[in-house]
Order: structure tokens, then C-alpha cells, then sequence
């Protein structure tokens, strides 16, 4: 696919919590129905769009969590792709997103695009970490010889939101590799979940964003668990064929 002069979009949307019981409540949410209010959103202020889940999709890691959502994603009939987060048990991914790869690291191209897709969890911790093979599988993407340019997804965000708490189930091991590698020309824009809250950084030439959750917010900087008052949402990415992007995030009114 090559992007058309008026931009392809994305569609990020993230840490959506997804139980295997309908019953269950995140934080007394019920995180299926904001996620299909989001959907709703999307829907009606989009026709055409990639979609990507950047993790913590489901709560439990149940196989029924991963149905529910497939079936939400499929009503959608658009493309997507999914990465984990620390919530997320990837097993059952093979046979129920089967149309999206659920190795990783991973990427796809949409000229003069590229899509990378990292995997950032540590079994059964809530940190995360960029494994020595994603640091690899990224350096070969940034010193390649084609004239792509990059926007990496990871769940994990590879830079402090400067709330404690929070900071401290950050990425533990390969962020400062990871931010060297990223000093690149090709690299545009890191797009990372897991904070529930939005924020944005720029490091030399690079854009490095978090996005909503889905569902439940966290209040910003705040150094210790604390839920925050702003609508869930997700982000908007709009990426042009000469390199040049925008991206906003849009909430639930
Ligand atoms: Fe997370």
C-alpha cells in the first residue's frame, strides 16, 4: 500500500482492560462498554483508518476476554494490529486473531511507512522491558537501505511520565539502548499505552506520546495511585507521504 497525498490515517487505542466476565468492573468501569463507546466515536468521526490495540487489551488474559474483543474489532471491517502489554497473555492470540501476527517483535509497511511493533513484557510483572531482540530488530529497520520512515508502537513508554508510582513500572532494562537507537532520521514517532493518561515528549527529532486508556484514567503526576477525572478516548495519527505526521488525541464528551 503507498499513502495517498491526503494522508492515511491510524487509530491508536489502548489499555482497554477487557474481562473475561461481563460482570466484572474495572475501578467500578465497565470496560466493555466504554470500549464500544470509543469504537462508537471512532466509527462515526472516521471511514477509513488502520487500527492498533497497543496493549493490555484484556484484564485476565482469558481466552473469552480476546473473543469479545474480537468480535468488536471484526464488526469494525477495518485492518488491524494488536501488541501486548503486561496485562495480556498472548497464548490464545494464534487462534483467535489469526489474521495479525502475534510474534514479535514484528512490523508492516505502508509506503513509505513502517510500522513497529514491540513487544515489551516481562511474565508476570507489571514493568516492562526492551529485550535485546526488539533492540536488534530495530537497528536493522533504522540502518536499512530503504527510504521508509518509522513509527514504533510498544505498550511500555520508553520515557518517565513523572508520576512515581507509575514511573517505577516503567520499562527496567534496554530503554536507554532503545533512545539511542531512536536518534535516527527515519524514527518519527514512539506511541505507547500503559500510563492511562495522555503525554508527549520530543527527543531531537523524534515525538514520543502516551494515549488515554480506554477505560479508567490516571491522574497525572501524581506520586501515588490516583484515578483521574478526564473522558476515555484514543489518539488520531495522521501520516503523509513525505514523512511529515499529526497526531491529537480525541475523548468521550
Ligand atoms: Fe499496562
Amino acid at each position: 500500500m503507498t499513502l495517498s497525498k491526503t494522508g492515511q490515517n491510524l487509530v491508536q487505542i489502548t489499555d482497554t482492560h477487557i474481562y473475561g466476565d461481563p460482570a466484572a468492573r474495572l475501578a467500578g468501569t465497565d470496560t466493555r462498554k466504554t470500549f464500544i463507546e470509543v469504537l462508537d466515536l471512532i466509527c462515526s468521526s472516521h471511514s477509513s483508518y488502520h487500527l492498533v490495540l497497543t496493549g493490555d487489551i484484556s484484564m485476565d488474559g482469558s481466552e473469552a476476554s480476546y473473543r469479545w474483543i474480537f468480535e468488536q474489532l471484526k464488526s469494525l471491517n477495518q485492518t488491524y494490529s494488536i501488541l501486548p502489554g503486561n496485562h495480556d497473555s498472548i497464548e490464545p492470540w494464534g487462534s483467535i486473531f489469526s489474521e495479525v501476527s502475534s510474534d514479535f517483535p514484528t512490523f508492516a509497511s505502508v509506503e513509505p511507512w513502517k510500522f513497529v511493533y514491540l513487544n515489551t513484557q516481562v511474565q508476570n510483572e507489571e514493568y516492562g522491558q526492551v529485550c535485546s531482540e526488539s533492540l536488534k530488530f530495530l537497528r536493522s529497520h533504522t540502518t536499512a537501505e530503504d527510504a521508509s520512515f518509522l513509527v514504533i508502537f510498544m505498550h511500555h513508554p520508553p520515557f518517565s511520565v513523572g508520576s512515581k508510582w507509575i514511573d517505577k513500572i516503567g520499562l527496567k532494562s534496554g530503554r536507554d539502548e532503545f533512545l539511542r537507537i531512536i536518534q535516527h532520521p527515519k524514527i518519527k514517532l514512539v506511541v505507547s499505552g500503559h500510563v492511562h493518561q495522555e503525554s508527549q515528549i520530543e527527543i531531537g527529532t523524534v515525538k514520543l506520546v502516551t494515549s488515554p486508556s480506554t477505560c479508567v484514567q490516571f491522574k497525572p503526576y501524581s506520586d501515588v495511585f490516583a484515578l483521574g477525572n478526564s473522558n476515555p478516548g484514543y489518539r488520531l495519527i495522521t501520516l503523509w507521504g513525505n514523512g511529515e505526521f499529526s497526531t491529537e488525541v480525541v475523548r468521550l464528551t
